[in-house]
């Protein structure tokens, strides 16, 4: 008997199942009705008493052996996905929701995309900036009130203090001072003023600013590239018309109006029944700004705009809040999914 059960013991060890219904077949063999095990125990019950205490335990252990090899089978074969697969790879998948761009950056590209038409190429700059990038550079009297407290956020005092940028007219200074005319590019950026949050202003907003730069460049050549621009954004039936306005960096300069792409002249809420939106401010750049950066202002003359992209895109949908922009309301972002 000891010699037995030392073979099946050693039996047990080697035993191996490919699916399912081998590990059962094994089962059957082992530990059914006529399997080794059950017909071992039916010898032992015909034994002497002295050979059962001596194998009794043997055979409880085998047995014990037996049951957990079989369990440890089963399991792997089931872990190996042998009876009920984890999933099933030809149901249709859960559709994943799909973000969209933000308005605020469909506008910007929309923007740059037109002026890249007319030669113009992007830089950009820092948003903390110094005093003399932001003001000095651009003929900003040293009263000016946009260096006060009240409206630009500084960083740190002094005479030259570090403040964030109101404008993106820093960058334009920054690209003055280490390139040589012709220079035409586009300043798309985040600037921040110390302004209440409301419907209509914010203390962080985005702006594209424009500058071009050659010999003769001319007030009409302004005209004629800002009222490309409108049509191409607003669509060919608008019109432009220019208000004088006042810059410390331009002179002469300009408001920019298109004529109201909602009630198309006609007057509404939106344009206030003028029959006209601003749109951006505009001028020719002033000889001591150019100066300033170390350009000829006998042999160069330079046009320079500037516009908010929230304004416009507030034009193009008729958004109207502001605030909206900044909010990452889903209802309201996934408007512009398709947009
Ligand atoms: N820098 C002006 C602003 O921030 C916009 C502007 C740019 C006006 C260029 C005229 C010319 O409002």
């Amino acid at each position: 008997m000891h010699e037995k059960i030392n073979r099946l013991l050693t039996e047990l060890d080697s035993l191996t199942a490919k699916n399912a219904g081998e590990v059962e077949a094994l089962r059957v063999g082992w530990l059914g009705k006529k399997g080794s095990i059950t017909l071992l125990f039916e010898e032992f019950r015909q034994v002497g008493a002295e050979e059962k205490r001596q194998f009794g335990p043997q055979i409880n252990r085998l047995k014990q052996a037996a049951v957990e090899k079989i369990n440890a089978l089963r399991e792997s074969m089931e872990s190996a996905g042998g009876h009920k697969p984890s999933f099933d790879a030809t149901l249709p998948g859960e559709p994943a929701p799909l973000g969209a761009r933000h308005p605020l950056s469909i506008v910007r590209s929309e923007i740059i995309d037109i002026f890249k038409t007319l030669g113009y190429t992007v830089a950009e700059g820092p948003e903390v900036e110094d005093d003399y990038h932001v003001f000095g550079a651009l003929n900003f009297p040293p009263e000016h009130p946009a260096r006060d407290m009240q409206d630009t956020f500084f960083v740190t005092a002094g005479d030259n203090p570090v403040l964030l940028r109101t404008h993106t007219s820093s960058v334009q200074v920054r690209e003055m001072e280490r390139r040589k005319p012709p220079i035409r590019i586009i300043c798309p950026g985040r600037v921040f003023r110390n302004e209440a949050i409301s419907a209509r202003a914010h203390c962080i907003f985005h702006q594209v600013e424009g500058l071009y730069i050659d010999e003769n460049v001319s007030f009409a050549d302004m005209k004629q590239s800002i009222l490309y621009f409108a049509r191409e954004f607003f669509g060919a039936g608008v019109q432009i018309r220019l208000r004088p306005s006042y810059f410390p960096f331009t002179e002469p300069s300009a408001e920019v109006d298109v004529s109201c792409n909602i009630c198309r002249g006609e007057g509404c809420n939106v344009c206030k029944h003028t029959g006209w939106l601003e749109i951006m401010g505009c001028g020719m750049v002033d000889p001591n700004v150019l100066e300033a950066s170390g350009i000829d202002s006998k042999k160069y003359t330079g046009f320079a705009f500037g516009m908010g992209i929230e304004r416009i895109a507030m034009l193009k949908w008729h958004v109207r809040d502001l605030r909206h922009y900044f909010e990452n309301d889903i209802r309201f972002l996934q408007q512009f999914a398709t947009a």
